[in-house]
């Protein structure tokens, strides 16, 4: 006998909305996460009583209307504005790549000089097919954008040499002639005001959940609980790594308190020279405008990843996609599991993508098993 309609297991924002929505349509939910909290990789940490990114920085950003109501629904988005920042050896540069970083750079003034500046420096190298990740962005932003602001950032982030990494995984670098500060080019963006919990607990809010259990310790007690399951773990581990694990790039992060009440000015601060060990300082109280006493910094080092480490990065090259193709083709045929998320689906996910995958995975699957239900969305 079953208790629940649903079984979901992770309670990130993937599994939340899905309990959320399900829950809306009269469904009877149970929640499982393994970790001693909520939320998944959104949660903070409330230190100093600031709230802390604790599996890194989290700026929310999208360009469908749809998806910022709904978020803005559980809880109000402040009007943080990520606009990061680079220091290279003692000199401070903005991003994304535009005029304040050209005039720091070049003291250039006008779109026009940047241009030709940049220009000169592509044509000089003579590059026609870029062999590696480090020509093809010489032939994009020429010499001094990439020794200053590329090249030592994206060897820490890989673990390997510019020169030996492939061309394709830097497609384009936007550069723009504008001031603009503004990384992203989404129409919103913003913090939840309060932090990310509220909008998890205003998602599973009236919802079932239980923390601090793994599905996999008691596979088949959960299996008996719900007829359907949504899983948003591993999917190498739901299938026992039959075909190998899927291989993801890892992160270590090193919190401080600092007694002052502002560290570095900014949020975000990447770190562009090679011999520094960390890729960005994190300065957690600006992304909220706080004004407290003291302020937490978190220090972010890129790692190889073993099974013992949080998988973040998927390495989406040709013999994990592969791999990850066989274990989809077993998805595929299970007709009471559902695979949503950024584990089971083996896929870099930013966060409006995720809900806005869950609203969808919900929407098809209620439209399949109650046809007659009118969506009340
Ligand atoms: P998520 O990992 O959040 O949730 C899965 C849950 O399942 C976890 O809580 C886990 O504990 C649980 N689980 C797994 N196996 C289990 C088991 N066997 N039993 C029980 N529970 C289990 N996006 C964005 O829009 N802006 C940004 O600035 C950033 N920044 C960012 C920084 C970094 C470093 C990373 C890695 C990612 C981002 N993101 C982002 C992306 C964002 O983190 C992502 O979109 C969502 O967290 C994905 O939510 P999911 O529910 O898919 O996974």
């Amino acid at each position: 006998r079953t208790t629940y309609n649903y079984l979901i297991v992770g309670s990130g924002l993937f599994g939340a909305v899905f309990a959320h929505e399900a829950n809306k349509r009269g469904k009877k939910c149970l929640v499982i996460d393994k970790r001693q909290h909520a939320g998944g990789n959104v949660f903070c940490e409330n230190r100093e009583d600031i709230n802390v990114h604790k599996y890194g920085a989290h700026i929310f950003h999208t360009n469908d209307k749809d998806i910022w109501d709904y978020v803005n629904s559980f809880v109000e988005f402040n009007r943080y504005t990520n606009s990061p920042l680079a220091v290279y050896k003692d000199e401070v540069y903005n991003l994304p790549f535009n005029m304040n970083t050209f005039y720091r750079l070049w003291k250039t003034f006008t779109p026009e000089e940047a241009k030709e500046k940049i220009r000169e420096q592509i044509e000089h190298l003579n590059i026609t097919e870029p062999a590696n990740l480090e020509e093809q962005a010489l032939s994009l932003v020429g010499t001094d954008i990439y020794e200053k602001l590329i090249k030592g950032y994206t060897e820490k982030q890989w673990g390997r040499a510019a020169t030996e990494l492939p061309a394709f995984i830097i497609k384009r670098l936007p550069v723009r002639f504008t001031y603009d500060n503004n990384y992203f080019n989404d129409k919103y963006q913003g913090i939840p005001i309060g932090g990310y919990n509220k909008l998890v607990d205003g998602l599973l809010d009236g919802i079932e959940v239980r923390l601090g259990v793994d599905y996999f310790e008691n596979r088949e007690e959960w299996d008996k609980l719900a007829p359907k399951i949504i899983f948003t773990g591993k999917i190498d581990e739901y299938y026992n790594y039959q075909f190998g694990q899927l291989e993801y790039r890892s992160l270590h992060f090193e919190h401080e308190v600092h007694d002052k009440e502002n560290y570095q000015g900014n949020a975000v601060v990447n770190y562009t020279e090679a011999h520094i060990p960390y890729t960005r300082i994190i300065e957690h109280k600006h992304f909220e405008f706080g004004t407290q006493p003291n302020t937490v910094i978190t220090k972010e080092y890129p790692s190889e990843w073993t099974a013992d480490k949080e998988p973040y990065y998927p390495v989406n090259d040709a013999k994990n996609s592969e791999v990850y193709k066989q274990y989809q083709q077993l998805a595929r045929k299970e007709d009471n599991v559902i695979f949503g998320g950024r584990l089971a689906e083996y896929k870099y996910y930013d966060m409006h993508q995720v809900i806005g995958s869950a609203l969808k995975k919900v929407k098809d699957h209620f439209a399949e098993t109650e046809p007659a239900h009118k969506d009340s969305n």
